[in-house]
């Protein structure tokens, strides 16, 4: 398989490891981009294992559109949101799946297309939408939002320490339009970060984190994504950051724990049941020789849970 892909996603091996695709299995693939993952999960449940697929950005759905050509009506890919899972499911008449996949945040090709405003790479317009259709960039947020607001977007979805120094240099210097301009008000405000990492690495991701409502989007999908499966069904998600990670880890553990409440309560009277069993304890990180080929795949952390056949 290994040849015949272009680009192979992150832990592509470990997706497929996991989620156990099967012949005549119903699958989601959440999060589209270039089709990676969704194409592993098709050749393996061949001949008739069906994927319908997602992504809010156009161009990540016609590189998957044609990465999956050949699957024929095998794929059914929809340009929406994951959020929208259980519409689009009672939408093509499918009640339950025996897998689903997210690989969280944003695509190499998005970060790679300067247009798109993601990176201080190269200059270009404050964009960072993930979806065209959506009303708010990231320019609009750096240039209206107050200097609190955005100190604490910055802390919030950037684990800024330095939030409002950063803030009050991004307030004094406004307008701001382009990347490197926003880059290097952060620079020029905070000499030094993290070894290795520029100075804005952390407003750049807030912002992308905000604009794109990443974080409640996840929060929406998760117990939806449980709600849909069958039993045994199995749901991977990949994240790349401590936000991130951490929202699934506490919802896999809550949703895998029959009693939730307080330790101290002697009676439970919560009725709390476990939907889902962890099949990752520890999340499954990157071989380092996947990390040499894809140094972005570094951050990524994947957990998987299986759904319970009790229901
Ligand atoms: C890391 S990439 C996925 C790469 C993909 N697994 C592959 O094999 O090429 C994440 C993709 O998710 C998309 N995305 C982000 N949030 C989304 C959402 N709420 N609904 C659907 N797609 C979303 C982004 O546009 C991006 O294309």
């Amino acid at each position: 398989m290994k040849e015949i892909l272009p680009h192979q996603p992150v832990l592509y091996k470990e997706i497929i490891h996991l989620l156990q695709p099967h012949r005549a299995g119903r699958y989601v693939d959440g999060t589209l981009g270039a089709g990676g993952h969704a194409w592993g999960i098709l050749k393996a449940s061949e001949p008739d294992g069906l994927v319908l697929g997602f992504d809010v950005d156009t161009h990540a759905m016609q590189l998957a559109r044609a990465r999956l050509e050949e699957f024929g009506q095998r794929a059914i890919l929809v340009h929406d949101s994951f959020t929208n899972l259980t519409d689009q499911l009672t939408a093509i008449g499918w009640e339950k799946v025996d897998g689903i996949v997210l690989d969280l945040g944003l695509s190499s090709m998005q970060l790679d297309t300067p247009d798109r405003g993601f990176s201080f790479r190269k200059d270009a317009f404050l964009d960072m939408r993930f979806d065209l259709r959506n009303p708010v960039r990231a320019v609009d947020l750096v240039n209206n939002l107050s200097e609190k607001e955005l100190a604490d977007l910055l802390y919030t979805f950037g684990e800024e320490r330095r939030s409002r120094k950063v803030a009050r240099a991004i307030a004094r210097a406004r307008p701001i339009e382009t990347t490197q301009q926003l880059a290097s008000v952060v620079a020029d405000a905070t000499s030094s970060g993290k070894p290795g990492m520029h100075p804005a690495t952390r407003t750049f991701q807030a912002l992308r984190i905000a604009v794109n409502q990443e974080l409640d989007s996840l929060q929406e999908i998760l117990p939806q994504a449980v709600d849909s499966l069958n039993p045994n069904g199995r749901f991977a998600v990949i994240s790349y950051h401590s936000l991130e990670d951490r929202i699934v880890k506490q919802f896999f553990r809550r949703e895998s724990t029959d009693c939730i409440c307080p330790p101290k309560q002697p009676i439970c009277n919560c009725g709390h049941l476990a939907s889902i069993r962890r099949i990752t304890r520890r999340p499954v990180r990157p071989q380092e020789d996947e990390i040499e080929h894809n140094p972005r795949a570094r951050s990524a952390r994947l957990r998987v849970a299986e759904k319970l056949s009790t229901e």
